[in-house]
């Protein structure tokens, strides 16, 4: 071939590649070791050296031509490369305004700052507990020993290790009074705490019954302490979360930490106590359960029954939000739907 042939097929070739495979291909056949142009020059050694001369600068020619020629299509294959790279990715425009709706807080929230507010006017301080807890704090310490009836009422979760996640936020009872006691017996402050809490049990659920739900334990502990203090506290409480005078009744109930104990009851804000489904048709609904802290719980906590007092109540929180924002099914508040939970954006 001549150089104007090795030139013309080489175009003709280049023209043809369409990916840098075929383009390494082509650079081989040509500029190789073994290539068409390095051929050229190969056959130089019958010439005259004249001929050498004007042949050889052309071949040179050539093959610089062809050199640069393959460096611009690498380039201009390896553009295209990224432009479809590029093409396959979601377009992204930095200057769109965001269009994120704001979050809000969950009613349980809400309703658990305003009974912590509450509660802090009064002089309680506020206690956060673990959710894992051991058999002893959600059972041994509240006077629940091993095989008592009452905790078929509270079957729940087991890790490996024996530990459990809390049925109540009485489980925090204990490690609250050996907190706090120092205190009041050395410097005669009363112990007065409130801490809330997610609880777990082996529920099955309804309109009424969850597996995991949220308590807000309260307890005082002085030398004079009453039941009319704990009815006062409890009034007090509702009347500022609702704004106005609720409805209430005690009846007795029995907890073994608590002797005597009651159930404090509200008259359903739901139905207005004529009786519905998130009330079993009852009209009223267990709020609080409470009483007088029994001797045991306190010795176990390292208080003397014989001169300190107290009283606990164990606020459903999760059944005071369903109150205070009508919710009538209690699962839509572990939904995660936001229909029904960005509803009390602006309660804030
Ligand atoms: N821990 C009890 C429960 O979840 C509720 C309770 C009852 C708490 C009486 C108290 C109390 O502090 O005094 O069933």
């Amino acid at each position: 071939m001549t150089t104007a042939e090795v030139r013309q097929s080489f175009l003709a070739a280049l023209n043809a590649v369409g990916s840098m495979d075929e383009l390494e291909r082509i650079r081989v056949e040509y500029v190789g070791k073994k290539g068409y142009v390095t051929e050229l020059l190969k056959g130089m050694k019958d010439l005259s050296v004249e001929e050498k001369k004007t042949f050889g600068q052309e071949v040179n020619v050539l093959k610089n031509e062809v050199n640069e020629m393959i460096s611009a299509k690498r380039e201009e294959i390896h553009q295209k490369e990224l432009e479809e790279e590029n093409n396959k990715m979601p377009e992204f425009d930095i200057s769109i305004p965001a269009n994120l709706k704001r979050g809000s807080y969950h009613p349980i929230t809400l309703v658990q700052r305003q009974c912590e507010e509450v509660f802090k006017s009064m002089g309680f301080a506020v206690e956060d507990y673990s959710e894992i807890v051991t058999d002893y704090e959600c059972f041994e310490a509240l006077n629940i020993p091993k095989d008592h009836p009452a905790r078929d009422m509270q079957d729940t979760y087991y890790l490996d290790n024996g530990q459990l996640l809390k049925t109540h936020t009485s489980a925090a009872q204990n490690a609250i009074y050996k907190k706090y006691k120092d205190a009041l017996i050395n410097e005669g402050k009363p112990i007065k705490a409130i801490f809330p809490g997610r609880c777990f049990r082996n529920e099955a659920t309804d309109a009424c019954h969850e597996n995991t739900f949220f308590q807000m334990e309260g307890v005082m502990v002085d030398k004079n302490i009453s039941i009319s203090n704990l009815i006062f506290f409890m009034k007090t409480m509702l009347s500022e979360v609702f704004q106005k005078d609720i409805k209430v009744r005690l009846r007795p109930g029995f907890f073994p930490f608590v002797e005597p104990g009651f159930e404090l009851d509200i008259s359903c804000l739901i139905c207005g106590g004529e009786g519905c489904p998130s009330c079993k048709h009852s009209g009223w609904l267990e709020l609080c359960p409470c009483g007088m802290i029994h001797p045991e719980v306190l010795k176990a906590g390292g208080i003397d029954p014989d001169e300190y007092i107290g009283f606990a109540f164990g606020l459903g929180l999760t059944r005071l939000a369903m109150m205070k924002y009508g919710v009538k099914d209690i699962r839509d508040l572990n939904s995660g739907d936001l229909k029904c939970l960005d509803q009390f954006t602006d309660d804030k």
